[in-house]
């Protein structure tokens, strides 16, 4: 047996003896993905490829016990239900021994190819990087290529934190941007182009902390993407080292995006502001594709760096990935709505229109429960808060609370009594049109929330009680007038 068949035996001997202990846990969720067992973070390889859509994850199987880090394999054909595939890649060869790091796919001439980082850590504790390739005849199984590494290490100027490979091509010609840190720890985004996808020529950078208006972001920026949405050239990135500015950048690791016009010659993105793309708690490493309808869909993980605590860990598993999220642009901001085949989930439809509450609280005895799409419609003239306590529970005193404040016009997601383990708020400004729109996804350990048709998204994990399922509707100091939709999904 060689080294990646071992280590493809050592994996699914974690997945068999995990699984049960992994499949009892109640906050296992009904429609995110998870991983089998073990550890889940970014998304890698996204692609509509032959009439399906293909998704892969950086999966550690060990968890928490040791570390090894695989691709994990899925495919859909709608988004929504997805079939587990075998492992696609495991960390068995010299250039990606300390794991088959993040990357992304594409369609070579008909040839379904991955294109990751191979992590290497040398006898001395350093670094190394590889870019590598990896392709398939079957869809299933993936052969790395015997010309790997195709980019050794990292140009001068540049430490070895240089990684996740996101590849696209453009005018007959491949491009790759790749997340990086300079010698000086500052954060860039780097781009290379390829006739081949075996041979690399360097172009330069996208952009950086070490320009002087993004000196803010950070000491390394992470699983970059390059995107065009209306004729505007957009980076997503993660930056690393942000530092807090009120209620701006308060996750432990940002994850944005700048907007612009790409010189492909140079490389250069002539940017406008750095917008964060979700307001929190955790959206990180979001994975871009245009599938062969023509629309840009995102996913992400719902989890961050260094961020490892949640009661699911004594069972042998943590993280999952968002909804995929469907991208525009308006007034060159990004705007994100659920993927509409999240509609082939909904159950039991159950509305109310035209309801009016009074500095009371209000629920519906049909609507609750751990799993579900609210729609909520407000409008209001005169009230100075109002909002919804989700997954709710008066014994327990367990409440999980979106709400808006009119006076600060923030809107606020409030976690500190949403059940065991993470706690906080975070809040965004949305402004007073004396109408607001909140579409909210429930799943048991998981909350979305699309505020205003995707202008703003909060995403976050909560690992609330079984029994905590009400709903409830409030407002103080004045009245609001609401329609809402819900769906068990
Ligand atoms: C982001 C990240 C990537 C890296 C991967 C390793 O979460 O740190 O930069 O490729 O995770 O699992």
């Amino acid at each position: 047996m060689n080294k990646n068949e071992e280590l493809m035996k050592l994996a699914y001997k974690a997945i068999s003896d995990g699984k049960e202990r992994v499949n009892s846990d109640y906050h296992r969720l009904k429609y995110h993905l998870m991983p089998p067992v073990g550890f889940m973070n970014d998304p890698n390889g996204f692609i509509n490829i032959n009439g399906e859509y293909h998704l892969f994850y950086q999966l550690n199987p060990l968890f928490p016990k040791g570390k090894k880090v695989y691709w994990g394999h899925v495919k859909s054909i709608d988004l929504v239900n997805w079939q587990q595939l075998p492992i696609a890649l495991s960390p068995g060869d010299w250039y990606d021994k300390d794991g088959c790091y993040s990357g992304s796919a594409v369609d070579y001439n008909g040839k379904f190819t991955l294109i990751y980082t191979g992590n290497v850590k040398n006898s001395c504790g350093n670094r190394e990087t590889y870019q590598c390739i990896a392709q398939t005849e079957d869809n299933i199984n993936f052969i790395k290529s015997s010309d790997n590494p195709v980019i050794n290490n990292q140009p001068e100027g540049y430490t070895r934190h240089f990684r996740d490979p996101k590849v696209w091509k453009h005018d007959g010609v491949w491009y790759m941007v790749i997340g990086a840190q300079t010698v000086k720890e500052q954060g860039t985004a780097i781009l290379y182009s390829s006739y081949n996808l075996f041979d690399w020529n360097l172009i330069g950078e996208v952009a950086g902390s070490n320009i002087e208006d993004l000196s803010f972001l950070g000491y390394m920026w992470e699983c970059p993407n390059l995107l065009n949405i209306k004729g505007k050239d957009v980076l997503i990135f993660c930056p690393q080292g942000v530092e807090k500015q009120g209620d701006l950048y308060n996750n432990i690791y940002q994850c944005g995006y700048l907007v612009g016009n790409l010189d492909y010659k140079t490389g250069k993105l002539n940017y406008k502001n750095f917008m964060e793309l979700d307001r929190g708690f955790e959206f990180y490493a979001p994975q871009f594709m245009e599938d062969d309808r023509g629309r840009k869909l995102l996913i992400g993980w719902i989890g961050l760096p260094d961020e490892d605590e949640a009661p699911t860990v004594k069972n042998g598993w943590l993280h999952c990935l968002s909804m995929v999220r469907e991208l525009d642009m308006k007034d060159d901001r990004i705007i994100q709505k659920p993927a509409e085949e999240m509609k082939l989930l909904r159950k039991n439809e159950i509305s109310y229109r035209n309801v009016e509450i009074k500095n009371e609280q209000v629920d519906f005895n049909n609507i609750n429960g751990d799993s579900y799409e609210l729609l909520c419609d407000f409008s209001w003239s005169a009230v100075s808060e109002f909002g919804i306590k989700l997954r709710c529970n008066e014994t327990l005193s367990e409440e999980t609370v979106i709400y808006y404040d009119v006076k600060s016009e923030k809107l606020i997601l409030d976690r500190d009594k949403s059940g065991l383990s993470l706690k906080g708020v975070r809040k965004c400004d949305v402004k007073n049109h004396g109408n607001l729109k909140l579409h909210i996804f429930m799943d048991t350990s998981s909350i979305e929330i699309f505020v205003n048709d995707g202008e703003e998204v909060f995403t976050a994990r909560i690992y609330p009680n079984r029994d905590s399922r009400d709903i409830i509707f409030y407002s103080k100091n004045g009245d609001v007038k609401f329609d809402v939709k819900y769906w068990e999904l």
